[in-house]
């Protein structure tokens, strides 16, 4: 661990900060796109194409649900008492990890009782804590497949630091995909204490085969590691995957469900199915840190819960609303891009995202988003998405994540406004 005092900045600032102060409160990659984001969603001038973020698109059956659910609640004096003016237990309502627990055995058989859920404040709260807990000074969270979700990458307080492994490209005729690099996960060192993906992956669209899952979660075992499985896309909701997937138990993985793609990032819900001893860890910080969780996401989903539809609803509105948007964007890609640049999309399977390899950019990832952003458009630059390696591979500053779920004029004009730059100009 570095030294225990330093300041925020070393120019105007007099705070005196603990190692935790400047992992957290420095700003970090995390913290940077998130200001960036917000600034340019405040300034937005209906002249900037916002493709940079991840958020969940207005979906208008989704937003009529949880305008009926919220009316329901408000009619209701006792269940705004209930939902609004009482703290719930540190790992959630009883009631709701129950119904939760019931759903996913009605849905998967896997037998879980509501011991194995347990509610955080979002994913990336879930992580946090989950990370920290189980990798310590010395010890690393292996990312078995680069490039993956960026929030991870800032999370470790604990001495400890991560191990990325990148995937191995598959080309086809006009896609890409990522592939696990089996040999390398196996030669990992023995001081990797947990394995963790999102799949759908953030970035890349990619999704992990069964056949991979199962070889991660095997030499999770072997090593007597977690295995962290973040579903924030995925099955059972909000199901934004567009393979078969058949998602499987084991008492080492940590499946982590999140509200916020679904449409309620602003209620800041998270769903954890694991052991146990891994539910009572997670409300044990909990309540030291927090208390509490938010109440309002578990009281809105759960008559949906209760009743078992949200697969369904997931499954017959989400899904096919983000798949029209993917396909309509592959094809504005296509017209815009075939013929005029050297460009690969990842296969994209799942997610909110198209994944651009430009394997003749002229300059880095890095600098091409911030051309990109005086051209009108914003995206995020893929090497953010590369972490736990001593060196940044040449691939890593070549590609470049949009996101496909806002409005499809909008999503449109960025593509073209991508395109127009690229080939115009000289710089890139
Ligand atoms: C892969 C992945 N995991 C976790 C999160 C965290 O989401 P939340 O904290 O809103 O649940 C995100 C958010 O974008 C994500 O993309």
């Amino acid at each position: 661990m570095p030294d225990v005092n330093s300041s925020v900045n070393s120019t105007d600032s007099t705070l005196s900060l603990s190692a935790f102060g400047r992992a957290l409160g420095e700003q970090t990659g995390i913290g940077e796109l998130m200001d960036d984001l917000g600034v340019a969603l405040a300034e937005k001038s209906g002249e900037l194409c916002m493709l940079g973020g991840g958020q969940p698109a207005y979906v208008p059956e989704l937003i009529d649900l949880f305008q009926k659910r919220l009316k329901d609640l408000s009619n209701n004096p006792e269940m705004v008492h209930t939902v609004l003016g009482e703290y719930d237990p540190a790992d959630g309502n009883l009631a709701f990890r129950k119904a939760f627990a019931e759903m996913f055995h009605q849905l998967y058989g896997w037998g879980l009782s509501s011991d194995h859920i347990g509610i955080a404040a979002g994913g990336q709260s879930a992580c946090f804590h989950l990370m920290n807990a189980l990798v310590g000074e010395g010890e690393q969270v292996m990312i078995p497949l680069l490039p993956d979700y960026m929030g991870y990458r800032d999370q470790l307080v604990s001495g400890a630091s991560f191990y990325g492994v990148e995937g191995l490209i598959e080309r086809e005729e006009n896609e890409f995909k990522y592939r696990l690099d089996k040999e390398a996960i196996k030669n990992a060192p023995q001081t990797v204490r947990m394995m963790a993906v999102s799949r759908p992956t953030n970035p890349s669209g990619n999704v992990l085969s069964d056949e991979e899952v199962k070889f991660l979660s095997d030499e999770c075992l072997k090593r007597g590691v977690p295995l962290l499985i973040d579903h924030a896309y995925g099955e059972p909701f909000p199901a934004a995957v567009y393979v078969e997937t058949d998602p499987f138990w084991a008492p080492h993985h940590i499946h982590l469900h999140s509200l916020s793609k679904l449409g309620l990032p602003g209620t800041r819900t998270a769903i954890v199915l694991a052991r146990v001893e891994i539910i009572t860890l997670l409300r044990n910080m909990t309540a030291v840190t927090s208390l509490a969780n938010p109440n309002l996401g578990q009281a809105l989903v759960m008559p949906d819960i209760k009743n078992k539809r949200l697969p369904k609803i997931a499954e017959s509105i989400v899904k096919p609303f983000y798949q029209a948007k993917r396909d309509r964007a592959l094809k504005v890609l296509k017209e815009n891009f075939d013929g005029k640049i050297e460009y690969t999309v990842h296969a994209p399977e799942g997610a909110f995202f198209l994944w651009l390899w430009l394997p003749e950019l002229k300059v880095s990832s890095k600098e091409c988003v911030k051309i990109l952003k005086q051209n009108g458009v914003l995206a995020i630059s893929g090497h953010w998405f590369f972490y736990g390696k001593e060196h940044l591979c040449a691939h890593a500053e070549q590609c470049l994540r949009i996101t496909y779920s806002m409005n499809n004029d909008e999503v449109e004009r960025g593509i073209s406004r991508i395109a127009d730059t690229l080939i115009n100009d000289p710089k890139i």
